[in-house]
């Protein structure tokens, strides 16, 4: 398959394209640094290609060899100008018979594929801790490459890090047990340059099933495999479903509480923030999303920014039939209701341009293409076809699009000419039903979107509802017998600003300031800040400097700046948590602050 045009990269794979990738790196906690050589195999495309052009953003390159038949030979190299969004293009011209080419390289401090932590920034305080985060197009500023998801390559390495650390990948290798600070890896399967990742700290490994498990530092690591103890059974459902688990193992690695994402579905390796440790399982649907990639995503891959809502729309939907077959259909419709929501919410916010599943973002950063859009109503647009072919005829159609596509990048195109063939040929009359280019093309929801709703969701906003009129108690509110989602129900229904008394009320009652659960701290401190009940403000703050994930604290900081006085508030918050942020939520939260 030729590769699409990118507009997020540099890269010529039409050319000549990068097929395996082999690193050696060398991890420098004194100097945040990465040092060493990428060695890159490839291919002409174009028999008369005669130079490479890799992706790289502020990437030190010392020098440049090309080989063939394992004969290397110096050769020049040109670092083209810096662009803002896309960084530099690295040019090496390639002899003709050449096949090979490695760059000696190093990484800045500032790379914003990486976070450097300190030991003070890690649970066990004595050691400190690397981790990377390559999607949509930070690879390229820790490793250099074709770094577009149109191209996939297989890849080895070798880490070096001090003895007592344990480095892990995105590949096979992983250790668990022995330390020794050199770790060998490889990735057989083929995968997009943003599924490249690494991690390195004080690591120490439980299994969860015979081919799972968890990586954490120590003192999260027993209740890390406690939270994740159903990562078996939701592998065995999402096989049901999809076909066979096709990268071999599903470790989780919790990387500690500045992790920008929730989650990074890394293959072989899902990256998740230590925030979804609830105690009590109720925020795993994140693992089953990230597991759910291993199909949407990385086995079947966006070919450009374009077509994110190919990984996520898909990936959203997968994620909450595995709800339903581990947790049972309530769970999975409340958890389909919420994300409805979510959805109306964020048709509030954006302009129609970010409301297009096929979205435009040339001259854009793609990271501004990830809102809850391409999420939701992917997710709605899939589940509209289920509902029109009937599950049954639906998953097969799923199952076979997934072996058809099997570690290929796809674009919207290629999955429009899939879904004509493949299911609408096969029913004319309900094919005609379904308005594709609205769908697709057009901003808002088609009429006649599916909108999921929760009898049990809404029952308790309809409680939410009669406490606020005075006419349910706050003792007759069965808060502590709910579930999670139930308890976000139940404050996203009530109406605000609340006043402050009536916060007072709920916090004496059910607690809230003090929660363990994340999700409900977020929603509350939102409360909080709108009320300005200032009871929470403690907790606000060290909500904000300890917890770095951008889905909470972007919305916390927006909603502080929105009067003076809060954002005072903020940017004196703010001076505290940023050296803890990654580069990804700083460049978020600056945007909101301009401090
Ligand atoms: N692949 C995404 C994370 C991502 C998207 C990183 C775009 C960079 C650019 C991951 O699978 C994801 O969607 N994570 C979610 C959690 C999920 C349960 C919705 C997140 O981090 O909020
Ligand atoms: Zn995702």
């Amino acid at each position: 398959m030729t590769p699409t045009a990118d507009v997020h990269s540099f890269a010529e794979p039409d050319r000549v394209v990068v097929r395996h990738a082999d690193l050696d790196l060398t991890v420098d906690f004194e100097r945040h640094i990465l040092r060493g050589t990428a060695t890159l195999r490839f291919e002409r495309i174009d028999p008369a290609a005669d130079r490479l052009v890799l992706d790289t953003r502020g990437l030190d390159v010392d020098s440049a060899e090309t080989g063939s038949d394992g004969r290397w030979t110096s050769a020049r190299f040109d670092l083209g100008p810096a662009d803002s969004i896309l960084g530099s293009a690295l040019t090496i011209p390639l002899p003709a018979g050449s096949d090979q080419v490695r760059i000696h390289y190093a990484t800045r401090p500032t790379a914003s594929g990486l976070q450097w932590l300190t030991p003070a920034q890690t649970a066990g305080k004595r050691h400190p801790f690397l981790f990377s985060q390559s999607q949509a197009i930070h690879a390229r500023s820790w490793i250099p490459m074709q770094d577009t998801p149109g191209v996939r390559i297989t890849y080895s390495a070798t880490v070096r890090t001090p003895p007592d650390l344990v480095a892990v990948m995105s590949a096979a290798g992983n250790p668990t047990g022995e330390r020794g600070g050199t770790y060998r890896f490889s990735m057989p399967q083929r995968i997009p340059a943003y599924l490249l990742a690494i991690a390195a700290g004080d690591l120490a490994f439980a299994p969860l099933g015979p081919r799972s498990g968890v990586y954490a530092e120590p003192s999260l690591l027993a209740r890390a495999a406690h939270e994740f103890a159903d990562t078996e059974k939701m592998m065995l459902s999402a096989e049901r479903l999809y076909g066979p688990y096709r990268w071999e193992r599903y470790d989780i690695l919790v990387l500690p509480p500045s992790f920008p994402f929730g989650g990074m579905e890394n293959p072989r390796l899902t990256f998740a923030t230590p925030t979804v440790l609830a105690g009590d399982r109720s925020l795993v649907s994140l693992i089953a999303h990230e597991l759910a990639h291993s199909w949407s995503g990385n086995l079947v891959t966006n070919a450009t920014w374009r077509d994110f809502w190919l990984n996520e729309g898909f990936t959203t939907y997968l994620e909450r039939r595995i709800d339903e077959d581990v947790y049972g259909a309530d769970f999975a419709g409340m958890e389909a209701a919420l994300g409805r929501e979510d959805l109306d919410d964020e048709l509030e916010r954006l302009e129609d341009r970010d409301e297009l599943l096929h979205i435009d973002l040339s001259g854009r950063d793609p990271d501004d293409g990830a809102t809850r859009l391409p999420y939701e109503k992917g997710a709605l647009f899939l589940r509209s076809l289920e509902e029109l072919y009937g599950r049954e005829r639906f998953d097969e159609f799923l199952r076979c699009y997934f072996d058809r596509f099997a570690f290929q990048s796809i674009t919207t195109a290629d999955f429009v000419r899939y879904l004509r063939e493949n299911l609408f040929a096969t029913d004319g009359e309900r094919a005609a039903r379904v308005p594709l280019e609205r769908w697709l093309e057009e901003p808002g929801l088609p009429p006649g979107a599916p909108r999921p709703v929760s009898a049990r969701l809404q029952a308790v906003a309809a409680m939410a509802g009669d406490w606020s009129a005075g006419s349910t108690r706050t003792s007759d509110v069965p808060f502590g017998s709910w579930t999670t989602q139930e308890r976000l129900a139940f404050l996203r229904g009530l109406p605000t600003p609340l006043d402050t008394a009536r916060m007072a009320e709920l916090d004496a009652a059910f607690g809230l300031t003090a929660t363990g659960n994340n999700e409900i701290a977020f929603q509350w401190l939102r409360m909080a800040i709108r009320a300005a009940y200032s009871a929470a403000d403690a907790r606000l703050e060290d909500f904000l400097v300890s917890i770095g994930r951008r889905k909470y604290i972007k919305p916390l900081y927006e909603e502080l700046a929105k009067t003076p006085a809060g954002r005072e508030r903020a940017l004196a918050i703010y001076r505290k948590a940023r050296p803890g942020y990654h580069p990804i939520a700083q460049t978020t939260i600056d945007g909101i602050l301009e401090p």
